[in-house]
């Protein structure tokens, strides 16, 4: 009698973060005789810093298929991944397509899933900031809305799944797959010293933040750095904190392309903030675990400081990650330049906030998701039926 074909899940990345994600899930899905995982990339993502270098540091398999989308306005991304996955889905049918995180390249595969009627997965499913100006919001909502298993990181997003009415027994509490790969990665990570130095940070400014501490900045998201004069102010209050904690600020593409197209690198001349092209992951958690201080507006910033005991102050109105601020050491401090300043003058007064590690963020999320998937195919049914 043949062997019984392994079951394909493919999974799709296309964005820095989705890397981070999409790592001890390949490895937990290989690991287990019986399943055969492919990865396909969209290329949202295509510089050497923001993409090659996290799959040599993270062991991700090659991808075996670039679709090559590259940058655009949100919709154009969404409609170049959709009609590029398209035939390659249709030529392989896939099992399962599993989909993480809430960039362009998730909700354009959901997309192409459901049309197709390939059974979804979604990690990192029910965040909600409850701020549709936010481009992720919208990708988060559509493609929860079109899972078939739904996995979740804290529970806030059961709750928000469960109010929009999906059906419990589609969605599993697994921990967070993010934190997985920070307890695989940082017995490797970069020491600063050897960051600070590659980066070019000058020797006086090494030689305190090695003795006195150092702060790490990460600012991306649209609303803080598309409008220049918006930029500019927050730029000014990182200038004010590192009179007195230098700081290390690599720089988004998105972010630098606004600070060279509006002149505001002058902000930072004579300040005592490292600017810096994108880090790598093992620097970028090198530098955030010796940290006195993070200022950041990202998703998994708030996630990777909560899990490493570091105090984070988040520029943003919202989050979709309220477990950071209930139980870790995220403080939300608006976006106004002055509360930046306030919130760090408050750290560096009391030592800033302490936390706890969130339920299940123990370093194995992943093989959760892979037990939940395997059970669902054990069951012989259809998951487009659930
Ligand atoms: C995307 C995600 C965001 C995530 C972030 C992490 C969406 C809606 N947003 O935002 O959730 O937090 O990734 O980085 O999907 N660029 C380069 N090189 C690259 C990639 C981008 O220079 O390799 C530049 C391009 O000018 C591009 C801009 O960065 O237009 C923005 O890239 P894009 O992928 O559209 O969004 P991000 O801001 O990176």
């Amino acid at each position: 009698m043949a062997a019984a074909r392994p079951r394909t899940i493919d999974c799709i990345v296309g964005a820095r973060p989705n890397f981070v994600k999409i790592a001890p899930i390949m490895r937990a899905i290989r690991a287990r005789g019986g399943l055969a995982a492919r990865l396909t990339h969209t290329g949202q993502h295509y510089d050497v810093a923001m993409n090659a270098v996290f799959f040599e540091e993270l062991g991700i398999p090659n991808p075996e298929i670039n679709l090559e989308v590259g940058s655009g306005s949100g919709t154009e991304q969404t409609a170049q991944v959709m009609l590029k996955l398209e035939p390659v889905l249709m030529a392989r049918r896939p099992d399962l397509l599993l989909v993480v995180g809430d960039v362009n390249s998730t909700v354009a595969s959901a997309l192409v899933a459901a049309k197709l009627r390939i059974p979804l997965a979604h990690v990192e499913a029910g965040l909600r900031s409850n701020d549709r100006t936010m481009p992720e919001e919208i990708n988060r909502l559509v493609t929860d809305r079109l899972s078939d298993l739904l996995f979740t990181t804290e529970r806030a997003a059961i709750d928000n799944l469960l109010k929009e009415g999906v059906s419990p027994e589609t969605v599993t509490f697994v921990g967070n797959v993010m934190i997985d790969t920070l307890h695989a990665c940082l017995e490797r990570a970069a020491p600063a010293k050897t960051t600070l130095e590659e980066i070019g940070a000058a020797p006086d400014i090494v030689a305190d933040a090695l003795k006195n501490g150092f702060g790490f900045v990460t600012l991306h998201r649209p609303s803080n750095v598309d409008d220049p004069e918006k930029l500019g102010g927050l730029l000014k209050a990182l200038a004010t904190i590192a009179e007195r904690l230098p700081l290390v600020f690599p720089q988004h593409p998105r972010t630098r392309a606004v600070i060279e197209s509006a002149g505001l690198a002058r902000l930072l001349i004579d300040s005592r903030i490292v600017v810096a092209p994108p880090v790598s992951y093992l620097q970028a958690i090198g530098l955030m675990r010796s940290s006195k201080l993070v200022i950041s507006d990202s998703g998994g910033v708030q996630e990777e400081t909560t899990a490493m005991g570091v105090p984070c102050l988040t520029v943003r109105e919202n989050t979709e990650r309220p477990i950071t601020i209930e139980e870790g050491t995220n403080t939300l401090i608006g976006t106004s330049p002055d509360a930046l300043i306030a919130a760090a003058q408050d750290v560096f007064a009391n030592g800033g906030k302490r936390g706890r590690i969130p339920d299940l963020w123990d370093g194995k999320a992943a093989p959760r998701i892979v037990d939940v998937i395997e059970a669902q195919f054990a069951r012989n049914v259809s998951m487009a039926a659930i």
